[in-house]
């Protein structure tokens, strides 16, 4: 493992077209029955919001069908699927552009609120683009205890070192905890929760998201004398082998209704 190998522009590219595929390939299931649970469905005008590989607005589009919509955003367009002609695929900052008013009957957004940081004046304009009667749907993180799972060393303090890290990086990785208040204070009712942990191991798209960061983060932690070259070796044969099994962070997903 090196800073060459793993620090190029075109290799951290790779990486994360790899991560934003697992990503989705992990929660992509889940989300499609939350989704099909706020009612989804044909002639729907829908938002997918920091659309990420646009593997949900490509399923949302054969919900909908030909006589709904899709828009699908987000601010970097180069991991995007090709889409169908009812979806539109557009450039868009969530924190600076502006959503249309009382456009959408559902508006999802997953794993994004967490990384921005107006993101209580981002999730006030989903629901002023929603129409009366529209459905919110946010799925976020929640990493509190991440870090503090009982992993064995050398990756514990690895693990530590990364999780909480990362928490400063990604700003709020426990915005999933206020979630509820917040949609509640924002007018929505018939609010529904859910929350999903899942095991996270080598070879299966759950756990190689996490291990790809980790690959991607040891030359970093090496470079900054926190461990060394041999040490993060010996992390990664650790977390690569076949046994290797650790939880993953919570995910939570919060369903709202717009009233009438
Ligand atoms: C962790 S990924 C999640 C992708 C996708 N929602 C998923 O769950 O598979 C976060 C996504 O948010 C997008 N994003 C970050 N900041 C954004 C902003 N200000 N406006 C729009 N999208 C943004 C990123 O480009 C990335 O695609």
């Amino acid at each position: 493992m090196t800073e060459e190998r793993y620090g190029t522009p075109d290799a951290e590219l790779e990486i994360e077209r790899i991560r934003l595929d697992k990503l989705a390939d992990t929660l992509d299931p889940s989300t499609f029955d939350l989704l099909l649970g706020a009612g989804i469905g044909p002639g729907d005008d829908v938002l997918e919001a920091g659309a990420g590989n646009g593997s949900v607005a490509v399923w949302m589009a054969d919900q909908v069908g030909p006589t709904g919509s899709v828009l699908s955003v987000d601010i970097d367009l180069r991991f995007h699927a090709e889409v169908p002609d009812h979806v539109e695929v557009r450039e868009f900052d969530l924190e600076g552009d502006d959503l249309p008013r009382e456009a959408f009957d559902l508006v999802h957004t997953r794993a994004v609120l967490q990384h921005l940081p107006a993101r209580e004046e981002v999730l006030a304009g989903f629901v002023d683009a929603l129409r009366p009667g529209g459905r919110l749907v946010v799925e976020d993180g929640v990493f509190l205890g991440f870090a503090e799972q009982a992993l064995e060393q050398p990756y514990r303090d690895i693990h530590v070192v990364m999780a909480t890290g990362a928490q400063q990086e990604w700003r709020d990785p426990n915005f999933g905890l206020v979630l509820v208040d917040r949609m509640r204070r924002l007018g929505l009712v018939d609010l529904q929760v859910d929350g999903r942990v899942w095991a996270m191991r080598p070879g299966e798209p759950a756990g190689d998201w996490w291990f790809l960061a980790l690959e991607r983060t040891l030359p970093r932690l090496v470079a900054a004398g926190i461990t060394t070259d041999d040490q993060a070796s010996e992390v990664l044969d650790q977390v690569r082998s076949p046994d290797f099994t650790m939880l993953s962070p919570v995910h939570l997903s919060v369903v709202g209704r717009k009233p009438t």
